[in-house]
């Protein structure tokens, strides 16, 4: 919570020291956020599916001066998620900063849908993945007083079209996440909420058709979206101060507040960056 003192807070030194566990690095937003931490001299414990890459990524954190475990681990399995807290309490001693960003998408109109399992997957590894997680790091982040991040979209904030399994699952962050941080603020952890809107990152080739099989290629103009790195310079500062929420582009600040009175023009807005591809 932000308080008239805060302006004598040093925030460039949040960071240095803490431990932080990061889903989803092996890519990406989170690939580039364990990065740029890795700068400011973070414990970073890194997880995702993919062994090598993940490895490539530590290289380059410990080349920058951190210290980064990196754990392979599906999360949309329970127990995977358990090792993933287990190792960063068995190597670090504890967990200040718990970021729960793996995501997988959708891009289907709901009535082409046929694989009704590969639904259950997003959900799964979005809004579960991300549950388990914090269910098994959150005594450690009550010891610490540290803060869970939740990498949602804007697709968590109002509806877009060929996207509603995935806003379902985004939705469920939010509204899982909004409750834990009023529970959670007499015990001094903090809930920060990330709504980017389109970032350039592979999330779109790996993005289930109503089959479930990846689309292959982006059907987004990819390289006219915000950039990994522009995302994360974002991100940082509202992570650092521990700050409700971010939400990303003046078009969807604008969207999100027609909405409260106007919905439909949001609705359209939505339909219009779907079917413009940016
Ligand atoms: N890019 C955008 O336009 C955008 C917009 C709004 C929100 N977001 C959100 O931002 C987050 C990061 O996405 P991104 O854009 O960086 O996409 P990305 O490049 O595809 O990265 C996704 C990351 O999640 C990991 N992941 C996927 N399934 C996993 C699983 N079952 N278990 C563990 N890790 C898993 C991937 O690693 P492995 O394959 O190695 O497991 C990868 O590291 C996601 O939650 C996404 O929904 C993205």
């Amino acid at each position: 919570m932000r308080c008239d003192t805060d302006f004598l807070i040093d925030y460039t030194k949040m960071f240095t020291n803490k431990t932080i566990i990061i889903t989803g690095a092996s890519s990406g937003i989170g690939k580039m956020l364990a990065i740029r931490l890795a700068e400011k001299r973070m414990k970073l414990v890194i997880a995702a599916r993919d062994k090598q890459r993940l490895e490539d990524v530590a290289k380059v954190c410990r080349s920058k001066g951190s210290e980064a475990v990196v754990v392979v681990a599906d999360v949309a399995n329970k127990k995977a998620c358990k090792k993933i807290v287990d190792e960063a309490v068995n190597t670090f001693g504890g967990i200040d900063i718990l970021v729960n960003n793996a995501g997988i998408t959708m891009w289907a109109d709901f009535e082409t849908v046929s694989n009704l399992e590969a639904l259950e997957q997003i959900m799964q590894v979005n809004f579960f993945g991300s549950m388990y997680l914090t269910h098994f790091a959150l005594p450690y982040l009550i010891q610490s007083k540290g803060q869970i991040v939740g990498v949602s979209s804007l697709t968590g904030k109002t509806g877009i079209p060929t996207r509603s399994i995935y806003a379902a699952s985004k939705h469920a962050m939010a509204g899982f996440f909004d409750s834990l941080r009023i529970e959670l603020k007499e015990k001094g952890v903090a809930v920060t909420m990330i709504y980017p809107g389109f970032v350039s990152s592979e999330v779109r080739e790996r993005a289930l058709n109503g089959e479930g099989i990846p689309l292959g290629k982006s059907p987004v103009m990819e390289k006219e979206v915000m950039t990994v790195e522009e995302c994360v310079r974002l991100m940082l500062p509202v992570i650092e101060k521990r700050k409700r929420e971010l939400v990303m582009t003046t078009r969807a600040k604008v969207g999100l507040w027609l909405k409260m009175f106007a919905p439909e023009i949001t609705d359209n807005i939505a339909l219009k960056a779907i079917k413009k591809g940016k």
